[in-house]
């Protein structure tokens, strides 16, 4: 195994894909062209897949900290804030499933909601997680 923490390795897959899908969407509202629309699709299922190997190996860099780290609260912030994002994007992928072309149907409403909530998680996600390393220098001392 390397001997530095994997997860920030990952964390930006995540984080490139679920705003690429967010493009894509704002790019179909503003011309329904269906490739658009498919690519937000692949860039959301591989968002919500890349998320979760992200948070796998989060759980194993945290698994090498002391178990009386003082920074375990922090970082249980940050897993709340990951594990919200989880559930929002995969939400998203499943709206996507249950509801094919989910801009034109009856979901549109929920569809959008859930994927600027999930905006909003992901950048306090992202945000919790730099002050882990930047603040806190989780990963580093
Ligand atoms: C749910 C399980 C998760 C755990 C256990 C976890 C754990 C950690 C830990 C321990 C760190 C400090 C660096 C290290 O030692 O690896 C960290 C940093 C970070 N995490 Fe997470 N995390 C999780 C989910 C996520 C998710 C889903 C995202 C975003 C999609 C994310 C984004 C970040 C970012 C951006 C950093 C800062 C990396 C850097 O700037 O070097 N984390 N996380």
């Amino acid at each position: 195994m390397l001997d530095r923490p994997l997860h920030p390795m990952v964390v930006h897959f995540p984080i490139a894909l679920y705003l690429l899908g967010v493009l894509f969407t704002l790019g179909t509202l503003r011309q329904h062209r269906d490739d658009y629309e498919r690519f937000a699709g692949w860039a959301f299922l591989l968002a919500w897949i890349s998320g979760l190997v992200a948070a796998l190996v989060g759980v194993v860099d945290q698994g090498t900290l002391d178990p009386n780290d003082p920074r375990r609260g922090p970082i249980n912030n940050h897993i709340t804030a990951g594990i919200a994002f989880l559930i929002l994007s995969g939400l998203v992928v499943y709206v996507r499933i249950r509801w094919p072309d989910p801009l034109r149907s009856s979901r549109r409403s929920l569809y959008l909601a859930l994927m600027a909530a999930g905006v909003i998680v992901l950048i306090v996600a992202g945000w919790l997680g730099g002050e882990l390393v930047y603040g806190l220098k989780v990963g580093i001392e």
